[in-house]
């Protein structure tokens, strides 16, 4: 790959940053937070203060800052096993600066009252797309600024990276529960339930349908089925192979992802609503087809919407997950430090086995807007599997395990103090 060009040169005095969690948040993207906060203050010559915005983005434009100096190194430490956005994070899209120059200014406003002169934004595709945007500004609008794009996303769909944080530990929660809920299933299929459906996230691409596939460990094991967004669902087809599984092994046991579509695109499942970024609010996909089961086959049902339960699930987070999230974080502020401008750290696989990765810049402008979805190859002719390539591609992303401490039973996660910046600015601004 080809190394981002240096645009910037070190800085020579210190000037502040600012961090900001963007878009849906994941069991691990504090652990970036912690890897940007602790690298930051190992650069004092560099970096002065680093604010947090409270809320993502929504918290530059209100002026509303959280001051990460008056968190505790134990806190930060705390934020690489504890799960969420503990800063806030918003679905706030930035227009075009023809658009909307009104709120760039307000950023440039309320960053150059704060002396901020670093941007790193944790987030997915869109975000990406936000950081591309504030990188541009300080040409286009006069104010310097270095900005360095952290990637965070359970949907994997970030492209130049070889995994997206936060994504290694939703599919290893969705692996395990595919595995233990087909155990129950299996267990009770003679005389009662023989359908298990397990909705699980990831809009546009299948990634973490995908995983639900590592569950099974050779032909034949749950799960049975598994209903990707990158094919058009076939009723018929489904139909026909769920009640093969039912004759043949008693039960069915299917992982279906929220973007499932039918052949003209339409989602099998919309809830009807839309975010900021124009995207369909998905949901209900799990009891759509199993409802559809049971008026067409007869079969007793239980289904489940995996939901927050899998982005959250920090106690099951896996370890390559939780070390890749926080290397991003680090590289983030190394890539500022040494003058890099308008790039994001990628995870590039060296090897698969044994695993090896390292992380190398790739430039914002390449990564914002693009979806990486599953590619053919790894969803099998029948369109219902994971191909071995694709096994081979995910297994090392769920290795290993990194639990949180747990007191009283439960695990100890941190809340941050969220100190608040005294305000600079006499101005509000609406978002
Ligand atoms: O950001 C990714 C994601 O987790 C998607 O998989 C899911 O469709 C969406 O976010 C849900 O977002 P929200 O929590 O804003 O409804």
């Amino acid at each position: 790959m080809k190394k981002a060009k240096r645009t910037r040169t070190a800085t020579l005095r210190p000037r502040n940053a600012f961090y900001a969690q963007s878009g849906g948040v994941t069991a691990v993207i504090n652990a970036s937070a912690a890897g940007v906060i602790e690298t930051a203050r190992r650069y004092p010559r560099h970096i002065g203060k680093l604010y947090a915005g409270r809320d993502g983005i929504v918290g530059a434009l209100t002026e509303d800052l959280i001051d990460v100096s008056a968190e505790s190194p134990a806190t930060i430490r705390g934020l690489r096993y504890t799960p969420a956005g503990a800063f806030g994070s918003a679905r706030f899209k930035l227009k075009g600066l023809e658009q909307n120059r009104a709120e760039y200014e307000r950023l440039i406003e309320v960053f150059r009252a704060h002396d901020i002169g670093y941007f790193f934004y944790n987030g997915g595709n869109d975000s990406m797309d936000t950081a591309h945007k504030v990188s541009q500004i300080g040409d286009a609008l006069g104010y310097p600024i270095t900005c360095i794009g952290v990637p965070k996303t359970v949907d994997n769909d970030l492209p130049l990276t070889d995994c997206c944080p936060g994504f290694g530990s939703v599919a290893k929660y969705i692996a395990v529960s595919t595995r233990e809920a087909a155990l129950d299933v299996a267990s009770m299929a003679r005389t009662s339930t023989k359908i298990f459906v397990l909705e699980v996230m990831g809009r546009h691409a299948g990634w973490i349908a995908a995983a639900g596939g590592l569950a099974a460990r050779r032909d034949g094991e749950a799960p049975q089925i598994i209903l990707f967004p990158e094919i058009a669902f076939d009723r018929p087809a489904f139909m026909a192979r769920v009640k093969q599984s039912v004759e043949s092994l008693g039960y069915c046991v299917i992982v279906v992802s929220e973007g499932a579509k039918y052949p003209d695109g339409k989602f099998l499942a919309e809830a009807g609503t839309r975010d900021a970024f124009g995207h369909a609010q998905l949901g209900g996909v799990g009891p759509v087809v199993a409802n559809m089961i049971r008026e067409e086959l007869g079969y007793k049902y239980h289904w489940a919407v995996a939901d927050y339960l899998q982005r959250a699930a920090r106690h099951i987070a896996s370890k390559v997950d939780v070390a890749q999230a926080y290397a991003v974080g680090k590289a983030a502020v190394e890539y500022a430090v040494k003058g890099q401008h308008s790039v994001m750290p990628a995870i590039i696989r060296t090897s698969s086995r044994p695993y090896k990765w390292k992380i190398e810049p790739v430039p914002l402008s390449a990564v914002a807007n693009v979806e990486k979805k599953v590619p053919r190859e790894f969803i099998t002719a029948d369109g219902f599997g994971i191909t071995a390539a694709c096994r081979r591609y995910l297994a090392p992303l769920i290795a290993g395990e990194d639990y949180p401490p747990y007191v009283d039973g439960l695990p100890d996660y941190v809340r941050i103090k969220g100190k608040a910046v005294r305000r600079k600015l006499k101005t509000d601004f609406k978002v």
